[in-house]
């Protein structure tokens, strides 16, 4: 049995969360998109981790973890996030893939990043600062390009990154006025890089169908949301990356046809960082109530999160994009004690009511959400684990979401912790 886990929103869903669970029953897990903007979280007892790189099954002792083509990998981070792991005594010493053909992100990405950033002023995307879009870009322009691989080749790579870092700084100087990069630094860099991860360095594709002929299950992390998707989301206020579950076959090498099942993550409400449009949006004290009780704060950057009623026109699309068979529901908790809710149901666009999402930004701002209210609940429900025994308000708001979205929910979140989950 295959799976894959979607974020069906803006990020930050609580996928980490569900496929920490899932990875329970499975022998694989695999992240095949994004690199280390993203922020997943599990908490595991008294731990907290925050897994940037690493798929979120490798919490999980009996998983083999798998980093796929399509993620950009920021060695620095994954040698932390190896470390880290280590240090609560989990091991991942044959255990970890990287694929040869994922790119790597260096210094200048992250610095191109941030260069553009400012320089963009209130038109910023309001990235994460990760050298995720920049890296993604000199993979699609091919003659710049560092991947895993290349690591195995210190030689040849010294020779290419002088050429890189010449071309780079010409690029630093002209546009931004900044200060070059040293092309020996980053060697040096690339050095203790490949000592550390060259090891895990391989070919997963064939990994993959190997194993997958070979009769085990496969989790496939998505990182991000579907409404970041480069191609399909509201851009350009999106990630670089193919984040709904479209991007999965491209990124991992594995087709949709062979995945059993996804599994779409949606809160309860929605949030977003960064810039972009978000029609549900609640900038007053309803979304400082969710921010507060939900701790809707980055898990990578640390920025507030902009929250906001669930836009079941939004999540239906990302639905719809991506075959979705079945939801997870997260945070249902953090709308305890709210007197009554909304959950937006259509767009009213120029006088005319839309149900599919337009994921032109342009149609997006004169969109006006509409509205169906329903009555909240007072009681607190983190101890609640059986459906039946949630508020009848509650029960209520999690069938409205099914009738809407046109898909069952499985899985309610009702806390942060891998217990605090009711299964249907
Ligand atoms: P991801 O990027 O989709 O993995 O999500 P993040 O980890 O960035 O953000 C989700 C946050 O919500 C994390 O702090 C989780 O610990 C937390 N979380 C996940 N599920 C629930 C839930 O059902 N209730 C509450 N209160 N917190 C949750
Ligand atoms: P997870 O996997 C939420 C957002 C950024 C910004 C835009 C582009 O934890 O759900 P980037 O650095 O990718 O160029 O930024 O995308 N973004 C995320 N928002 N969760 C994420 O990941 C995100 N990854 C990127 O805030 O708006
Ligand atoms: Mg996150």
């Amino acid at each position: 049995m295959n799976t894959c886990v979607i974020g069906l929103q803006w990020g930050d869903e609580g996928k980490g969360k569900i496929v920490d669970i899932l990875a329970e029953n499975s022998d694989i897990v695999v992240r095949y998109s994004g690199g280390a903007n993203a922020g997943h979280t599990v908490i595991v007892g008294e731990v907290r981790f925050a897994l940037h790189l690493l798929p979120s099954g490798s919490i999980r002792p009996q998983t083999t973890c798998v980093i796929a083509n399509a993620v950009v990998i920021d060695p620095e981070v994954l040698i932390k996030g190896i470390e880290t792991l280590a240090q609560n005594d989990i091991s991942l010493n044959g255990r970890l893939l990287i694929s040869e053909n994922a790119h790597v992100v260096l210094d200048y990405h992250k610095k191109e990043d941030r260069l553009r950033e400012e320089s963009l002023g209130k038109n910023k995307i309001g990235t994460t600062i990760r050298g995720i879009g920049p890296c993604y870009a000199d993979k699609v322009g091919r003659s710049y390009a560092v991947r895993m691989g290349d690591l195995r080749d210190l030689e040849s790579l010294k020779t290419k990154l002088q050429s890189i870092v010449e071309y780079k700084n010409k690029v630093f100087s002209a546009l931004y006025d900044a200060e070059p990069i040293i092309a020996d630094d980053i060697f040096e860099k690339c050095k203790t890089y490949a000592e550390k991860l060259v090891p895990f360095v391989t070919d997963t594709t064939e990994f993959l169908h190997k194993s997958i002929s070979g009769g085990k299950s496969v989790l496939f992390e998505g990182a991000q949301g579907s409404l970041l998707d480069l191609d399909h989301g509201t851009f350009p206020y999106v990630t670089s990356s193919n984040s709904s579950s479209l991007g999965m076959s491209a990124g991992s090498g594995v087709p949709a046809k062979m995945v059993d099942k996804f599994i779409g993550a949606a809160k309860a409400y929605t949030t977003r960082v960064g810039g972009g449009p978000f029609p549900t949006e609640q900038d007053n004290e309803i979304g400082q109530y969710i921010r507060d009780k939900g701790n809707e704060y980055g898990t990578t950057t640390g920025r507030p999160r902009r929250c906001g009623w669930f836009d079941a026109v939004a999540v239906s699309y990302a639905v719809t994009i991506g075959a979705i068979d079945s939801l997870a529901l997260l945070h249902l908790d953090t709308l305890s004690g709210l007197k009554e809710l909304k959950i937006c149901r259509a767009y009213e666009i120029n006088g005319e009511e839309k149900t599919f999402f337009p994921a032109n930004i342009a149609k997006l701002a004169q969109a006006r959400a509409v509205y169906e209210t329903v009555p909240g609940w007072e009681e607190e429900i983190t101890d609640v684990r059986d459906f039946n025994d949630l508020p009848l308000n509650a029960q209520d708001y999690v069938c409205r979401i099914e009738e809407l979205t046109k898909r069952p929910i499985t899985i309610i979140g009702v806390g942060p912790k891998r217990t605090q989950t009711i299964f249907r």
